[in-house]
């Protein structure tokens, strides 16, 4: 199977590509010669983006406002994606924010707005997708973005880790019902990288303490995600779905 070329055929969606890892997702996936879509809240920096993933070698490029957690916005978002590049191939499901505050001091309304984006967001991405898929009769693959936080969990991260394990029992409930549709479902569950999610952590005591507990010894860099996610968005994975793959340097397993 060529890989790659499995890829350049592909027209990829990618949510909250504005910054960090989603842009990073969009610039390899161009490098691959797919469509890709970038949907954000922040257009002024997905112009930019665009350009940037024309010259990459994109086969075709576009923005598009989103909010992940707007019904209306994530519609609005596929019909002007479609309508740019074509039929929708993968979804990236990458949009997500952070709560860095204790359970106890979490108040209601920080815990729903982290559930809005990182898990009913997903809900809301997924199934649309799902829907149009199974009504054009094509089919077509889920990538959610995940954590280890939906595995195991940390001091000052419980909305966050909640929302994530959230994340990985969707994917296997979605590859579950969809897999009639020829639609797969799969999720990476990166370990620690630094994007503007987790900005200045890593310059803590707290953060440093941490990076010594990871058994690889350093942080993940965006490329260390490159592998897995051209494996779940590409034909190479045809026989996959709820599936949830976890790239951490080791932190999973890191010893209690
Ligand atoms: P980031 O903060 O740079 O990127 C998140 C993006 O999502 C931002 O561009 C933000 O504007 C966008 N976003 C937030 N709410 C949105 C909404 N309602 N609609 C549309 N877009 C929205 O952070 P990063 O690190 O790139 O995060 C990407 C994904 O990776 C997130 O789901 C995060 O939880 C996940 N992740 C990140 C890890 C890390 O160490 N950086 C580790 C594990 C998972």
């Amino acid at each position: 199977m060529d890989l790659g070329a499995s890829i350049g055929k592909k027209h990829v969606l990618v949510t909250g590509a504005a910054s960090g890892l989603g842009a990073h997702f969009a610039r390899v996936l161009a490098r691959c010669g797919a469509k890709v879509s970038v949907g954000a809240r922040r257009r002024d920096r997905l112009e930019a983006l665009v350009g940037a993933l024309r010259g990459a070698g994109a086969g075709g490029a576009a923005a598009f406002d989103l909010d992940v957690a707007d019904k209306g916005s994530v519609v609005s978002a596929f019909e002007a994606a479609e309508a740019a590049l074509g039929a929708v191939d993968v979804v990236i499901n990458n949009a997500g924010i952070a709560d860095g505050a204790a359970a106890i001091d979490t108040p209601p309304e920080a815990f729903d707005r982290v559930i809005a984006t990182n898990l009913r967001g997903v809900w809301l991405v997924s199934t649309v997708a799902a829907q149009r898929w199974r009504d054009a009769k094509r089919g077509g693959a889920i990538v959610n973005i995940a954590s280890i936080l939906g595995f195991r969990v940390s001091g000052g991260t419980a909305a966050y880790a909640v929302s994530k394990a959230g994340v990985v029992q969707m994917t296997q409930a979605h590859a579950l019902e969809w897999a009639r549709y020829g639609i797969r479902v799969n999720a990476i569950a990166p370990g620690y990288i630094e994007t503007d999610i987790n900005a200045g952590y890593f310059e803590t005591e707290h953060g440093q303490a941490m990076i010594k507990r990871i058994p690889m010894r350093r942080l993940g860099q965006p490329e260390d995600l490159d592998g897995a996610l051209l494996l779940l968005c590409s034909d190479a994975s045809r026989w996959m779905t709820g599936a949830t793959i976890p790239v951490d340097g080791g932190h999973l397993v890191s010893t209690l």
